[in-house]
């Protein structure tokens, strides 16, 4: 099994988008003396019941110490930067991305822990099939975030069969949360729309507003991390890199959903070009039938429901005074 029963849990990125939510999803079903969050940031005092460890995954040796001292079994390797971000700094994208996944798999190999290592829609390009994107074809992404996640999804494969370690993992569409914001993704309008819809009414979107791509509400993504690394090893064929989407929508689609309950909210447009692009080399639909049936992949949220509890816990969240993103 992918979370081995006794050993700890290790999460990286902690601070992250994923990671603020997979940290306590884990804690509620494993305990919260057996999650160690960790991350290159420091969270504000008391944020976490369990462990935390600063840990910069472009550093072998400080993984390596933190997976001894806590007797890791499993590492949810969430340490990553985004599309638009690796795009202005390809550079680090390359070392956090590709050279922390090879430091964390090293360690796990080194002490038989398994590994999950999210991929993204951003592991296609331009000349994979757009719409029903299969699980195998065809994948030369043209943004640096894509390389480092094709050469993820590859390198674990490598590391499963070369040294039995089991690494899983899916690729993931935009994801939409309230808990802690993206930063720097292609997908991010998804998110900042909402909090804009709720302020003010009114949401100026980066992408064209006929750009389909497919998305996710987070509880379906943490629900998915976790599901995948307790399937039945058995019934997995693929194992790393699984196709998984809820849904797909066009910014103008999610502007008419928003508008059934902020009837006076108004998008405009204000394209960025990078980031349009960057959406325009990814599929518009993929097909995550393999999911569905090696591991029971069936995310809960659609666009209706995952909209109307998006505005309904932002609304709440928005009210308090001390909490501003
Ligand atoms: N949400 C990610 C991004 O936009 C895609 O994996 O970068």
């Amino acid at each position: 099994m992918g979370t081995k029963k006794d050993k700890k849990i290790l999460v990286t990125g902690a601070l992250g988008q994923i990671g603020s939510e997979l940290v306590p999803a884990l804690e509620a079903r494993y305990g919260a003396e057996r999650v160690v969050a960790s991350d290159i940031r420091i969270p504000p005092a008391g944020a976490y019941q369990g462990a935390f460890e600063q840990v910069d995954c472009t550093q072998p040796l400080a993984i390596q110490d933190v997976v001894r001292r806590h007797d890791i079994g499993a590492i949810y390797h969430m340490a990553a930067l985004l599309s638009a971000v690796a795009e202005e700094r390809p550079q680090i994208a390359w070392s956090v991305n590709l050279g922390g996944l090879y430091n964390v798999l090293e360690v796990a190999r080194q002490n038989s822990a398994s590994v999950f290592c999210p991929s993204s829609i951003g592991a296609f390009g331009p000349s994979t099939p757009r719409d029903r994107t299969p699980q195998t074809t065809i994948q030369r992404p043209t943004t640096m975030y894509g390389v480092t996640k094709v050469a993820s999804e590859l390198l674990c494969d490598y590391y499963a069969e070369r040294f039995e370690l089991d690494a899983r993992g899916l690729r993931l569409p935009g994801l939409i949360s309230y808990a802690a914001p993206p930063g720097g993704g292609t997908t991010d309008y998804a998110v900042e729309i909402f909090y804009q819809a709720v302020r003010y009414s009114h949401y100026t979107c980066f992408l064209a507003a006929d750009t389909r791509l497919d998305m996710m509400y987070m509880p379906d993504a943490i629900d998915g991390i976790i599901q995948l690394m307790q399937a039945e090893p058995t019934r997995l064929k693929h194992r790393n890199a699984f196709n998984v989407t809820a849904m797909n929508f066009t910014p103008d689609e999610l502007a008419g959903e928003i508008r059934k309950s902020v009837a006076d909210f108004v998008i405009d447009y204000d394209v960025d070009p990078v980031r349009q692009a960057i959406a325009e080399s990814w599929p518009r639909a993929i097909d995550d039938s393999a999911a569905r049936a090696e591991w029971d992949w069936q995310p809960r949220y659609d666009l209706a429901t995952m909209t109307a509890d998006m505005l309904a816990k932002l609304g709440e969240k928005l009210k308090s005074p001390t909490r501003t993103t």
